[in-house]
């Protein structure tokens, strides 16, 4: 038997705090994940039942792994998106990925790059050594350029998606 998986969270950075996501998120995430830029990459932008069916399954990969997609937020409270590490499949084979969404209001000022470097941390804590990866439609330029600024190369594509080969991204981190 094991013990409860112990739940994690990346360390604040200068302008960004990391916490669970809850119900109590879904006004702010149905906002993101319905805005379709936000979602121009994905199949569809998400209604606010998929927005609260995202939440639960961050909410069970908490429990089940201790991490997920955290919110990311001002130190004053303000939401800004999401961020954070979960286990994706590249051509069949468990990878941990890095993912963010930022709302639209709020890009281009580099809080994708803070946020996921915070992540970058805690997987040089909690992982390492490890690969990590970000995987990409090979359209998404500021997704692209948000790994390139981690350090991730191109190491891979996936065919295993059902309706796109996407660019795989990725770095190998070390302990520190
Ligand atoms: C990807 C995303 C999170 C980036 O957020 P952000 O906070 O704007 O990112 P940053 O400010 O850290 O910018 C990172 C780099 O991307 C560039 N960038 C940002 N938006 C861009 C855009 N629309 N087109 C081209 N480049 C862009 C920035 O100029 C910056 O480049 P630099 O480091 O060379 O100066 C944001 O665009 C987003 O939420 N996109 C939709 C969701 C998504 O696709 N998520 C990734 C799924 S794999």
């Amino acid at each position: 038997m094991t013990g409860p998986v112990r739940r994690l969270l990346p360390e604040p950075t200068p302008r960004l705090r990391f916490r669970e996501m809850t119900a109590g998120d879904l006004d702010a995430m149905a906002e993101l994940l319905g805005d379709p830029e936000v979602m121009a990459y994905y199949p569809a932008p998400k209604t606010r039942s998929a927005s609260a069916d995202w939440i639960a399954r961050m909410r069970d990969r908490y429990e089940s792994h201790g991490h997920a997609l955290w919110i990311i937020e001002t130190h004053d409270g303000v939401f800004v998106g999401d961020c954070g590490i979960t286990w994706q499949s590249v051509n069949e084979a468990p990878v941990l990925e890095v993912g963010y969404h930022v709302h639209r209001s709020l890009q281009r000022q580099g809080l994708a790059t803070e946020a996921a470097r915070a992540c970058v941390n805690l997987v040089a804590r909690e992982f390492a050594p490890t690969l990590l990866t970000a995987i990409i439609h090979p359209d998404n330029t500021a997704s692209r350029r948000v790994a390139e600024n981690l350090g991730m190369t191109h190491i891979d594509d996936d065919h295993a998606h059902p309706w796109i080969v996407r660019t795989v991204m990725g770095m190998q981190v070390s302990p520190r």
